[in-house]
């Protein structure tokens, strides 16, 4: 695993990096835009492939992984590619089951009840067990040819503890909260078992080709204010510097990190000093005012509505031009305020992506 580093990979030169050029604030040849979930079932080719195989089936198998995640690639001219797989995949590698039901999403047969369950989860050999994903990687890295960069990513330690108690996707993650207020410290435990193999599989993504990494805290949206500073932020800005120590300390050079905190449009400025290059937002913040909360040294990321993508061809359009306009062409990546839905039609996609690039 040492010697995989991306250098050694011998990976096909980089021909559109205005995505990273963003992420550092360089100048960019036009404002790159991605959209979270561009691989995904609004896509007929994605469900042709989910028709023949189970959704973690196609997170293990590289061939598989590698064909959906060029998928949104070849209809769309997108600045980016992002690595297909789930961020419960951690939840797995720590030995717990997951299935994924078609119409319900996530379900863990067995979450964590109590505190006792925590000895039952297996950390130690967690990233090796994800060596799948860094086989991915490597592989899209050479089947892209170097057309957009690749990103890695991983689910944040408080939406994946969410998920682990609740069983699945929750409205109101009571019983995740229950653990914060009666289990304290064994929630604090769970964090940092959480944050610690996150920056072990964020280290693997980046040896085996990740280009730029997205931290998604997802269920930040369920936090107040105070609860999101005790529960999150120490363990987000825990992963961006242990992160970038562990690359230090190896010679690898760093990539940038972005990191989706969902629902936390109430601390941006906190969000700014957290060490990551670049803060994804929600639709519910103004894009002039989180400029205003983080400052000029940060790259701004989102932020369209996903229901937008069900308007008029025109209404998107014109929602895009504003949005970009609003953002400018310094430190801005442009994205959805969260992942494209199944049902959005594939002509929204192109209009949006042809809007952004013809905003500024
Ligand atoms: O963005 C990409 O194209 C990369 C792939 C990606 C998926 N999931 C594929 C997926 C990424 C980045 C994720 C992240 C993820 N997974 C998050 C964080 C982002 C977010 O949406 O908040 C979360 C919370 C999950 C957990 C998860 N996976 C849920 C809640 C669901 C069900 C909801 C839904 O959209 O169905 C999934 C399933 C999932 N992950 C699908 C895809 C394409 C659809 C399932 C299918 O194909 O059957």
């Amino acid at each position: 695993l040492l010697l995989c580093t991306a250098i050694e990979q011998n990976f096909p030169a980089l021909k559109n990096d205005n995505v990273l050029k963003a992420a550092r604030g360089e100048p960019v040849d036009r404002v790159p835009v991605w959209v979270m979930r561009q691989a995904g079932r609004y896509l007929p080719e994605f469900q042709e492939v989910r028709k023949e195989h189970d959704f973690f089936t196609v997170c293990r198998t590289p061939e598989l992984a590698c064909e959906v995640t060029m998928q949104p690639l070849r209809r769309f001219d997108l600045d980016a590619s992002i690595i297909f797989s789930d961020i419960l995949v951690i939840p797995q590698a720590f030995g717990m089951t997951v299935e994924m039901h078609p119409g319900v999403g996530p379900v863990f047969p067995e979450p964590l009840q109590t505190p006792a369950d925590l000895a039952k989860l297996k950390p130690e050999g967690a990233v090796e067990r994800l060596s799948y994903v860094g086989d991915a990687i490597t592989m899209m890295r050479h089947m892209l040819d170097g057309k957009v960069p690749l990103l890695g990513f991983t689910g944040a330690p408080w939406t994946l503890m969410g998920y682990m108690i609740e069983g699945g996707g929750s409205k109101t993650m009571s019983k995740a909260k229950a653990w914060l207020k009666n289990y304290t410290d064994d929630s604090k435990k769970l964090l940092d078992m959480l944050a610690s193999s996150i920056v072990d599989y964020l280290e693997m993504q980046v040896k085996a080709g990740a280009q730029m990494v997205q931290v998604f805290e997802s269920s930040a949206e369920h936090l107040s204010k105070e609860e999101f500073l005790t529960w999150c932020a120490p363990y987000l800005k825990d992963i961006a510097s242990k992160l970038k120590q562990r690359l230090s300390e190896q010679n690898i050079p760093l990539v940038p990190m972005t990191i989706f905190a969902k629902g936390a449009g109430h601390s941006l400025a906190e969000q700014a000093t957290f060490g990551y290059d670049v803060i994804s937002l929600d639709w519910t913040v103004d894009p002039e005012e989180a400029r205003k909360q983080v400052g000029p040294n940060i790259t701004l990321q989102g932020n369209l509505d996903p229901q937008d993508l069900y308007k008029t061809p025109e209404e998107i359009r014109e929602l895009a031009t504003t949005m970009v306009r609003k953002f400018g062409k310094t430190r801005y990546i442009a994205n959805l305020g969260h992942g494209i839905t199944p049902q959005t039609p594939i002509v929204s996609m192109e209009v949006f992506v042809d809007a952004v690039h013809k905003a500024l």
